[in-house]
């Protein structure tokens, strides 16, 4: 199918498809993107129509390889997706979740946005930034290594209805205080999993980078658990219990309104 092109009007053509065979020979990439990444590269990219779709998913998996994502890693993606390096590099640098330095065994984020700011997120930080010793996106301890931590403060994770609450890996401990946000620091240095409040069992960084990649080693495992709490739900069972519905949304949604004229 062709599109028309908003500049000429004219037909613009479908994107040619393209089965990706790794690097080019002369590309220096890191031997530690092994033939299973490259092969787990062409299966991610076979998933779109265009393979520069698949930046996203590649940048969680070269940090699933190396703990981060190094220059390695961007020129890796670059090859694989015919971009441009400084394409890469404005990707990762954008969003949070790439990390440009190593990470620790977990990734500890505390949301210290509003809500949970005031109900004991700025405290809880402040605990586990003394107690670490480290900063925003440092890490405690050698990074990759057993019980090493990375520490940061987050922006509203999207569970204010269960505030104060830190993340672990992504996955999410609820209703913490300065003292259980502590033991469960103390409980990942030790080389223990504590059990998220929702969602699967607590694994690492990397394998959730390798997970948010895409790729699922231990699909049964991944997904057990509650994926909603209590409180969420309150909201849809006080509908329910109440006969509350929404209103039935039209078999023809009304038109855009036109766009305005251009002033010459
Ligand atoms: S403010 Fe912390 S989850 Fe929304």
């Amino acid at each position: 199918m062709t599109t028309p092109n908003p500049e000429t009007n004219g037909p613009v053509a479908a994107p040619e498809e393209r089965v990706w065979d790794g690097p080019p020979p002369q590309s220096p990439v890191s031997p530690v993107f092994d033939e299973l990444t490259r092969q787990r590269t062409k299966e991610i990219i076979a998933l779109y129509p265009q393979s520069r779709s698949a930046l996203l998913p590649l940048l969680h998996l070269v940090q699933s390889v190396e703990g981060h994502v190094s220059q390695d890693g961007i020129r890796y993606c670059a090859d694989a997706l015919e971009l441009t390096t400084a394409e890469v590099s404005a990707v990762a640098t954008f969003y949070t979740m790439y990390k440009r330095t190593p990470c620790g065994e977990h990734l500890v984020s505390v949301c210290t946005n509003t809500l949970c700011a005031v109900l004991g997120g700025d405290d809880i930080y402040t605990r586990l930034k003394t107690k670490l010793g480290v900063g925003h996106e440092e890490t405690a301890g050698e990074p990759g290594s057993t019980g090493s931590i990375t520490l940061e403060h987050a922006e509203c994770l999207a569970a204010c209805d269960l505030a104060p609450v830190v993340q672990v890996n992504y996955e999410f401990f609820d209703n913490q205080t300065v003292d259980t946000a502590d033991a469960l620091v103390d409980a990942l240095q030790r080389g223990e999993k504590p059990h998220p409040t929702r969602g699967a069992a607590l694994t690492d960084f990397r394998t959730v980078s390798l997970e948010l990649a895409g790729v699922f080693t231990d699909l049964e495992h991944t997904v057990e658990g509650a994926s909603s709490a209590v409180e969420t739900m309150r909201g849809a069972r006080l509908a329910t219990d109440r006969g509350w519905s929404a209103p039935s949304m039209p078999d023809s949604p009304p038109a855009f309104p036109s766009p305005p004229e251009k002033k010459s």
